[in-house]
């Protein structure tokens, strides 16, 4: 069956290059970033895995856990990561499902058999406390990821979160964001006392901090 945007994650148990983890208990309190790779040993995810590492500290700063899978074993992952570390002069220290089996790149859609019938795609699922899948993204495997575009949508779902707010195209922390159409202009007031544009009834700016 489809995955779709607010459906509750999948829960597995699997094995990862820090032990065994229990998906939802491991996501906690925290947000996730679920991301998939063809396969270990291999260019373009040897350079996804590294960026994700040098981003560390950005994905702490937004209570984002990251979690890595591909389609190989914790004793080729663990191998793979050592070359990661050196090329990519990093320290990678976050968990990556060993799904040698299929089993999870199977649940969560990953195995796009046009691209290949025995490695993911590059899929991208962000998830958050309540474990609700809230964006998906997928990446054929010949093209490597845009992280500022992830950590930019973990900020606008945060941002949305927190202030009821939609977030206009571009939008980057700080920017104006946009009052939904199914708030009044009255609400909207009492909500956004620093004030709002108008631009059209259904176009509405504000800033929020
Ligand atoms: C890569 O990571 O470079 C890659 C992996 C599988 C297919 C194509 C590219």
């Amino acid at each position: 069956m489809a995955l779709h945007l607010g459906d509750t994650a999948p829960d597995f148990e699997i094995e990862t290059t820090k032990g065994t983890i229990k998906f939802h208990d491991w996501i906690g309190d925290s947000w996730c970033f679920f991301f998939s790779h063809p396969a270990d040993f291999t260019p373009v995810c040897t350079t996804e895995m590294g960026r994700t590492a040098q981003l560390a500290k950005e994905f702490e700063a937004r209570n984002v856990k990251p979690l890595g899978l591909s389609t190989d074993t914790v004793e080729e992952h663990v191998k793979w990561i050592e070359d990661v570390n050196e090329t990519q002069n990093t320290t990678l220290d976050f968990p990556i499902v060993a799904d040698a089996d299929l089993k999870i790149s199977k649940l969560y859609e990953m195995i796009h058999p046009e691209e290949s019938s025995t490695a993911a795609v590059r899929s991208v699922f962000i998830i958050d406390p309540k474990k609700k899948i809230r964006l998906t993204m997928t990446y054929p495997m010949s093209v490597g990821r845009n992280f500022d575009e992830i950590l930019r949508v973990i900020d606008a779902l945060q941002v949305g979160d927190a202030h009821g707010i939609a977030t206009p195209a571009d939008w980057t922390k700080g920017d104006k964001v946009i009052i939904p159409p199914t708030v009044s202009n009255e609400e909207a007031q009492k909500r956004f006392p620093q004030g709002f544009e108008e631009l059209k009834p259904y176009l509405r700016l504000t800033k929020v901090s």
